[in-house]
């Protein structure tokens, strides 16, 4: 049974790792194990608008380099590097969403429909994320921080470290997946990336706000 200490453990080991030994490759176990949690990771109606890329070519690596100022130290050393990308047309009565429904979630027809007009209302009414384009991506691109928090933690819980990465111009770096046949910008956009691998300096002290300054309770 893991224990309170065991997660607080985990948490506390976790932090941004900003450059990996090269020499040390994560075992596929380990890093099956990572990518099954990011698999089942919860998301808005079980809709999973996500899709999970490993980037291992070096050369992919290095031309990502020119665009990606985040991970200038660990693009080049970390042991598995991750690109979580995000699927743009997730309206309710999308392509997607109908395979979801039929193939994934194996729903009848009946509740099916039921689901598809519940979805519906909550893109166009309760959300309003149907107003425009960049909000029904924004909607699907968030829940892919689900699974990347998941991922940290599942890696964390392994004693292996991450550093997650928004640092990247966003056209550029689209355009250099786009033309490695890794995007393809017409389904997804890109998230966020995340690195692995094993850090090689120390792990610097923590800064957090106090827990009251973050917490509040109404009782
Ligand atoms: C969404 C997100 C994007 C981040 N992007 C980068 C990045 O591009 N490069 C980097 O070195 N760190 C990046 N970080 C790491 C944060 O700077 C780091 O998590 C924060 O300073 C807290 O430190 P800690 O994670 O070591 O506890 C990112 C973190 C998050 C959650």
């Amino acid at each position: 049974m893991t224990t309170r200490d065991d997660v607080l453990s985990a948490f506390r080991f976790r932090h941004a790792c900003k450059q990996f030994d090269p020499q040390r490759k994560i075992p596929d176990a380990d890093f099956d194990a990572i990518l099954e949690c990011g698999r089942l990771s919860p998301s808005s109606f079980g809709l999973e608008p996500w899709k999970f890329v490993v980037i291992q070519n070096p050369a992919l690596r290095q031309k990502l380099l020119a665009t990606v100022w985040g991970a200038q130290g660990t693009l080049p050393t970390a042991s598995h590097y991750l690109a979580l990308l995000y699927r743009k047309d997730m309206r309710f009565d999308s392509a997607h969403v109908r395979h979801m429904m039929t193939d994934v979630q194996k729903l009848n027809d009946d509740v099916q429909q039921a689901k598809r007009a519940r979805v519906g209302k909550f893109q166009q009414t309760d959300h309003h994320v149907l107003d425009s384009g960049r909000q029904l991506e924004d909607w699907a691109a968030k829940q892919t921080y689900i699974a990347l928090g998941n991922l940290m933690t599942a890696a964390a819980l392994l004693g292996i470290d991450s550093c997650p990465i928004e640092g990247f111009e966003m056209a550029g770096t689209e355009a250099i997946l786009q033309e490695a046949g890794v995007l393809d910008t017409g389904e997804f956009g890109l998230a966020v990336m995340l690195a692995f691998g094993y850090r090689i300096n120390p792990q610097p002290a923590k800064t957090r706000q106090p827990l009251a300054d973050v917490v509040s309770w109404v009782r």
